[in-house]
Formats: structure tokens, C-alpha cells, sequence
């Protein structure tokens, strides 16, 4: 996240989906960014006025939370739930960044996610986000901070 922060444009408004404590929220309102953080569990989420909280379950059925809204950055880190990729997708703007981390198989050496429902294939982003976005890095490899874990990692722009 940090690295790539600064593909989003200065003003931009921000995405955080899944966003737990909002570190990247907190993160990005750093930098001048209005946030949307949307969680299951939003307790941990900071109240502030450039952070929009929605409290909302993204895998139980309902309808994605944010109909018809655009973001000029969509983030998410350490959470996979595959249905959500084209919601994802549509609410970024034309050239609006897409900033994604999360695991891949190979962690089930290492601990949790083990389960294969929330493991990235291999080039599973990649080969998502191709014909729809400019990618501007792309990663797939073992981490060892703050655990050691195999990621996959995406930043690219929307077409
Ligand atoms: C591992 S945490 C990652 C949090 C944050 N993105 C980060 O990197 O610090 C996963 C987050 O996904 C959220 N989550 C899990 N299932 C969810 C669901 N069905 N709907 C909404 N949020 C969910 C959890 O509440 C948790 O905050």
C-alpha cells in the first residue's frame, strides 16, 4: 500500500474494502484522501470526518453496498471473496487504481488462510485485471514480515 500510494491522485477519493482497524484507511486520509471503509465489523474503524464507515456483510447475498458509486482508488489487503471482483471493478473510475494484496496458495505451509477459498490461484490477479487494466506491478511471492507468508499483489489502472 505504501508503495503504491502514490498512483492515486491528490484528491482522489479511496475504497478501503474489508478494512478491519482501517490501518490503510488511516493511511490513506494521511495523505489527504477521502475513505470509504466498508467492513462486517466496524467497530475498530476511526470516526473521523474523512472517513465514510458502512457496515456491511459482503458475502451473505445482500446486494453490494455502494450502488452506483465511482472511487478513484479501490484498496484491499488480506481478504478474498471472489464473487466481489466485478463490484470491485465497477466502482473505480476510468483510471482509477486498483491496489490489491492478499494470500496465495503455498501459505497453507505457514498457518492461516490454509482453506483454498481464500487463497489466490497462481496469477489469479493478473490474469483478472488483464484487458480491463494497465498493470503497473504484480507480485507473487514468499513475505517473511510480519509473518512469513506467500501474497500476491496487484497495482494497476483502470482502462
Ligand atoms: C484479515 S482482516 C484485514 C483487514 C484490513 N484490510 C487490513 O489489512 O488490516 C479481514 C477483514 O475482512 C472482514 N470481513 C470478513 N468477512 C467479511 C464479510 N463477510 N463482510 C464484510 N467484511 C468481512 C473482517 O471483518 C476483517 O476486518
Amino acid at each position: 500500500m505504501v508503495q503504491w500510494a502514490g498512483l492515486v491522485a491528490p484528491g482522489a477519493t479511496v475504497l478501503d474494502l474489508a478494512a478491519g482497524g482501517g490501518r490503510h484507511t488511516v493511511f490513506f486520509a494521511g495523505r489527504g484522501h477521502r475513505i470509504t471503509a466498508v467492513d462486517r465489523d466496524t467497530a475498530k474503524l476511526p470516526t473521523r470526518d474523512d472517513v465514510e464507515i458502512v457496515a456491511a456483510d459482503l458475502e451473505d447475498g445482500s446486494p453490494w453496498p455502494l450502488p452506483g458509486r465511482r472511487f478513484g482508488a479501490a484498496i484491499v489487503a488480506n481478504y478474498l471473496h471472489r464473487p466481489l471482483f466485478p463490484a470491485i471493478f465497477d466502482a473505480l473510475e476510468p483510471g482509477g487504481v486498483l491496489i490489491y494484496e492478499t494470500f496465495m496458495m503455498g501459505n497453507e505451509r505457514f498457518g492461516k488462510p490454509s482453506n483454498p477459498d481464500f487463497l489466490l490461484k497462481d496469477g489469479e490477479l493478473l490474469e483478472l485485471v488483464l484487458g480491463r487494466f494497465s498493470v503497473v506491478a504484480y507480485e507473487a511471492r514468499l513475505i517473511s514480515e510480519p509473518k512469513m507468508a506467500m501474497v500476491q499483489r496487484i497495482a494497476a489502472r483502470k482502462l
